[in-house]
């Protein structure tokens, strides 16, 4: 029997219906004017979930978080999976308990997933095998089930984008003249914020030789993350006044200034004239009040949707084996931020 359930955790059944042979599912006509909780739009159903395309070998994959409504990640990886005519399907999946939807959802068709906050450690928990960089990082935000013997195996893809946004930011900067190391190296990089974040930004830097400040609200979570990189830890209070020397590369690896708050900042204009690079890993808005006010202090700026596409381009690669559509998945993004 193929049951419609309702609500956002619904959703699922809603659009998989077409992949188990359900007789029909409910879409509404206009957003908002539902008759029961939870149903999608027509159009969503059509345009945003492939419907017509879902069949019985259609592999499932999905950002599991809580919460998940604003995630922008399903236009992105259904649009890319049609126009690659790769048979799988991307959900927004709002999952309470990692561990209990993984046993859950445990056939061979639930075949790939992205993480997201809060969920991105109880996901490396439930992998049967971890990426070396996932294992260091204590996170991941990649998860595939191996075809042959339906285990799960945890990737970090966070860290890969944001340091090659911030090493784009830094050559476009330098002219190309750093030779072929990365321009990262010998920098003091100060990282702002140690969640799964901020955790994947100071392990890059570190990857790449830079001298890693953490500096976090909480402290002692700054000086864990901080002793696991070799770098040296403060509080943000104190990165207020923090000046070292010129020519510093600044990471915001917290939520302050993330849509809807988008007015607020982790750290005051004032703070920012010694720095060359700002970059912001919040990618809603795309220019965060941070940046704006580093490129205002005359510092170049590296955003956080670069982090994000860089992440998702490989991502559809693991989904999918085969490239990713790179143009078609910046030009959906750059509808939504
Ligand atoms: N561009 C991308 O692809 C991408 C990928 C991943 C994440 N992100 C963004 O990165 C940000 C952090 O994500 P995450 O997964 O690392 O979250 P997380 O694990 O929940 O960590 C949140 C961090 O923000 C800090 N924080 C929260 N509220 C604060 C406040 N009012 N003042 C100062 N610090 C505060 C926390 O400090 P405490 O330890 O003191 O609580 C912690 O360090 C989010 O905005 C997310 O959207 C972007």
């Amino acid at each position: 029997m193929i049951a419609l359930v309702m609500g956002e955790k619904g959703l699922i059944s809603r659009v998989l219906s077409a992949k188990y042979g359900a007789f029909l599912t409910f879409g509404t006509i206009e957003a908002g004017v539902v008759s029961a909780p939870g149903q999608p739009t027509v159009r969503d159903l059509l345009d945003l979930y492939n419907f017509r395309l879902i069949g019985a070998d259609t592999k499932v994959h999905g950002e599991i978080g809580n919460p998940i409504g604003h995630v922008k990640s399903p236009h992105l990886y259904n649009a890319a999976f049609r126009s690659i005519n790769f048979n799988g399907i991307y959900l927004p999946l709002l999952v309470d308990n990692v561990a209990n939807f993984i046993d859950t959802y445990n056939s061979p068709d639930f075949a790939g997933y992205s993480y997201t906050i809060p969920h991105k450690e109880a996901g490396l928990k439930c992998c049967d095998e971890i990426d070396p960089h996932a294992k260091e990082i204590g996170a991941i935000n990649c998860m595939i089930r191996n075809p042959a013997d339906g285990k799960l195996k945890g990737y970090n893809v966070d860290y890969l984008g944001a340091i090659a946004a911030i090493e784009e930011g830094l050559r476009a900067l330098n002219g190309s003249s750093n030779g072929s190391g990365s321009p990262l190296a010998g920098k003091l990089f100060v990282v702002m914020g140690a969640g799964a974040a901020g955790t994947a930004l100071a392990y890059g830097g570190k990857q790449k030789g830079a001298r890693v400040v953490v500096a976090n609200r909480t402290y002692d979570k700054a000086k864990a993350l901080a002793n696991k990189v070799g770098g040296e830890a403060i509080t943000i209070a104190e990165l207020e006044n923090f000046h070292p020397e010129d020519g510093m590369v600044l990471a915001n690896a917290t939520s302050v200034g993330m849509e809807p708050r988008s007015d607020q900042t982790p750290l005051s204009k004032n703070a920012l004239k010694n720095y060359s690079l700002v970059f912001d890993a919040i990618y809603t808005p795309k220019w965060t009040r941070l940046l704006q006010e580093a490129q205002e202090s005359g510092a170049s700026v590296a955003f956080g949707t670069e982090m994000f596409l860089n992440q998702a381009f490989v991502q559809v690669e693991k989904f999918s084996g085969s490239p990713a559509p790179k143009h078609l998945i910046r030009d959906v993004l750059a509808r939504y931020t």
